[in-house]
């Protein structure tokens, strides 16, 4: 039996926002987003859009394309760092909103990896015989993490109110985290066929000492309360990042990663069709691609449009891919991510 991709569908929210417009709420360029990370725009949900309702869209789509109503799918993975709530899950949320059956939902985190841990779970569900058809979804609402209180009505077109110095000042505190990360989903429905194609080799890491260079501290059920007025003032409850420590782990192991997936599956890593890579940085995306020695049209992205949306970028990366064509039977396309954790891998996926 192997794990076959069976439908793929995205959610992305309404509002595009262009460096330009970030521009005029902090003390930031398109010039500097562009060169250091190569993102131009990105998408914000609506308030009070969450990552469950991106999720849904993106899942409903995923579903459609693989040909199956709500009554064919039997486990649901849902993959997220930026939950609706703290309980429940995202999991349940969604079932109930697309009306699957009683079926059991696995809420996971794994921020950036989240979708190749989900790759994961699905593959290991369907080999083991225990579930079929698995929805896995990846979604983000990254916007409510964004400390500035005024500025939303300018940044989706509902004001055109110069910002005031001393908002733009606070703006400017996070820039270097902000002015990455967008929100989106992306969801594939995975199904256990008898036939040649299908996940795996899969191989997962983690490495829990360096779980500082990517965290948030501030909100933590080692409080009492798990969160304050002060944290929040104090922007505790935004995730802190040492870009390059991140950096450097994500152009060393990403590689890695791949190489452990392709000597498993005995194919050379020349020989791989599509590298589909986590989309942090163009950079980074470039320095795997260079490290790989694969020429720049088997790592295609899509950062410029979208920016960071963690667990979403891989699962709407593959969705564009297959619209644009670009995968074609008998392929070999490699998944890889790296994130917070740090957790980190590759998949292997035979088209
Ligand atoms: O999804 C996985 C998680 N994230 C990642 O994989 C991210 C990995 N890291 C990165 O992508 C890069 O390290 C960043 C894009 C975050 C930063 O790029 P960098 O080339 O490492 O820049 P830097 O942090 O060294 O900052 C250079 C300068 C600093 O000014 P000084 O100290 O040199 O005067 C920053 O204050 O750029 C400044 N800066 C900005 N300037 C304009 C930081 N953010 C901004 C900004 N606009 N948004």
């Amino acid at each position: 039996m192997r794990s076959v991709i069976t439908g793929t569908g995205i959610g992305l929210p309404p509002h595009v926002v262009t460096n330009e417009a970030l521009s005029k709420l902090m003390d930031t360029s398109d010039e500097w987003i562009r060169v250091r990370s190569g993102i131009q725009e990105r998408r914000y949900a609506e308030p009070g859009q969450g990552s469950t309702d991106l999720g849904v869209i993106a899942a409903r789509n995923a579903m459609a394309d693989a040909g199956l109503t709500t009554g064919d799918i039997d486990a649901v993975v849902f993959a997220t760092m930026t939950p609706d709530r703290m309980l429940p899950g995202n999991g349940p949320l969604l079932q109930a909103a697309l009306g699957l059956r009683d079926i059991p939902t696995f809420d996971i985190r794994q921020q950036c990896s989240g979708f190749l841990y989900g790759l994961e779970l699905a593959d290991l569900f369907i080999q083991s015989g225990r579930y079929r058809r698995v929805l896995l979804v990846g979604a983000e609402v990254h916007t409510p993490f964004m400390p500035w209180h005024l500025g939303w009505d300018t940044l989706i077109g509902q004001s055109t109110r110069a910002i005031t110095e001393a908002e733009r000042a606070e703006n400017t505190l996070s820039r270097d985290r902000t002015v990455l990360f967008g929100d989106g989903a992306g969801a594939v429905v995975i199904e256990g066929r008898e036939e040649p194609a299908g996940l795996g080799p899969i191989r997962l890491h983690t490495d829990g000492t360096g779980a500082e260079v990517l965290t948030m501290r501030g909100v933590s059920f080692k409080r009492r309360p798990f969160v304050t007025l002060e944290q929040i003032q104090a922007g505790e409850t935004l995730p802190v990042m040492s870009g390059k420590e991140v950096f450097k782990a994500a152009v060393t192991l990403m590689p890695q990663a791949v190489r452990e997936v392709c000597d498993a599956a005995g194919v050379a890593v020349e020989s791989l069709d599509l590298v589909l890579i986590h989309q942090a940085n163009l950079r980074i995306i470039e320095g795997v691609q260079k490290a790989l020695g694969l020429p720049p049209e088997k790592v295609p992205h899509n950062i410029e449009r979208y920016g960071n949306t963690t667990a979403a970028t891989l699962p709407i990366l593959f969705h564009e891919c297959r619209a644009q064509g670009l995968v074609r039977p008998g392929m070999n396309v490699v998944f890889t991510a790296l994130g917070s954790g740090l957790h980190w891998g590759a998949a292997l996926y035979r088209t």
